[in-house]
């Protein structure tokens, strides 16, 4: 099988061309180096798949490249690149839109009529939902950011295709995904950095707020098993475990042996309130299941940071 991973220079997305070259398939993955965070972390992040015979990189925009080529021979497309983060996307809307929505409809339009492609996995977010994001797949989608509209849409469009040209689509809505090479700007990854560093966070609200948490590998194995999904399906992606900011912030300091210092700020338009997916379908449709308890994976995270600073 060949599989294309897009974002495959990202967090998520080199971990899994990772996984797939490790279980004997070939990659193609797809990435053009958005400036969010820095290009170095990004190409760290591919040097081991790069190692690979099996693996090939295109550095390609979606939004403008030439698709065709790097489409050639593809059996699944693993969608996740994007531009992600709540923030930046109420400063940077045309960068989130054409990411997010142009790019995505780019790559629909290069495999449309594509009779050779299994599924067309289009990588989504809890955000989708907006500030109450606890449930299973049926909860009303009401994004409160730009970053979570431009996601929907993606989704929408991207069923579009199901519905209007036979294209396999599989949505896979992701809860907060962390582990090694986290992106710089997720909560844990700036929460070690300052404890590692010995600088003061900032905690955006009373800290009570609630995450479902997704240890990356977790995250990956269920993005394998979703090329085996039903057309058409949306899946939710999280791990078992639902904890608040504060009692992480509590179990990093035991990791670390040492204290945050801590500021306080005002929660941010946008953030959501909880955060927990129902997974009961990802487990019985695809026998899924998160094997990584969030004080290893806490642990596994912290030491990837200690190691690579
Ligand atoms: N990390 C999480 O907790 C999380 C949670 C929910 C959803 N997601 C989704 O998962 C996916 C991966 O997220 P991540 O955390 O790995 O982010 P990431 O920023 O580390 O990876 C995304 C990659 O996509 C690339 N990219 C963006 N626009 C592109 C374009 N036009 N052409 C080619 N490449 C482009 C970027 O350069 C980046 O390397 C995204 O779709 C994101 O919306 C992630």
């Amino acid at each position: 099988m060949r599989y294309l991973v897009t974002g495959a220079a990202g967090f998520i997305g080199s971990h899994l061309c990772e996984r797939l070259l490790a279980m004997g398939h070939d990659v193609t993955g797809i990435d053009c180096f958005v400036p969010y965070y820095p290009r170095p972390i990004k190409e760290r992040n591919l040097v081991e798949a790069a190692k690979n015979p099996r693996y090939r990189f295109h550095e390609l925009d979606l939004r403008s490249a030439d698709l065709k080529p790097a489409l050639d021979g593809v059996d699944v497309i693993f969608h996740l690149a994007a531009m992600p983060g709540l923030v930046a996307s109420w400063t940077e809307f045309d960068l989130y839109q054409s990411c997010n929505l142009t790019a995505t409809q780019r790559l629909l339009e290069a495999i449309k009529g594509n009779k050779n492609l299994k599924r067309f996995v289009y990588g989504s977010t809890s955000s989708v939902y907006g500030k109450f994001a606890s449930g299973d797949e049926t909860l009303p989608t009401k994004p409160v950011s730009p970053y979570g509209v431009t996601k929907l849409a993606g989704e929408h469009l991207a069923k579009a295709h199901l519905e209007i040209f036979g294209t396999p689509v599989v949505v896979l809505r992701f809860f907060s995904v962390y582990g090694p090479r986290q992106r710089p700007d997720m909560a844990y990854n700036i929460f070690i950095r300052s404890l590692i560093a010995d600088t003061p966070i900032t905690v955006y609200g009373d800290g009570q707020q609630v995450r479902g948490n997704t240890f990356v590998a977790d995250c990956v194995e269920a993005i394998i098993a979703s090329a085996n999904a039903q057309l058409g399906e949306t899946f939710n992606i999280g791990g078992g475990e639902m904890v608040s900011v504060i009692d992480v912030m509590a179990k990093l300091e035991r990791i670390a042996g040492k204290k945050f210092t801590v500021k306080t700020e005002p929660a941010r338009i946008g953030d959501q309130r909880h955060t927990f997916a129902d997974t009961t379908k990802l487990r019985r449709q695809l026998n899924w299941e998160p094997k990584t308890t969030l004080d290893d994976g806490l642990a596994k995270q912290f030491e990837w940071q200690r190691t690579n600073p």
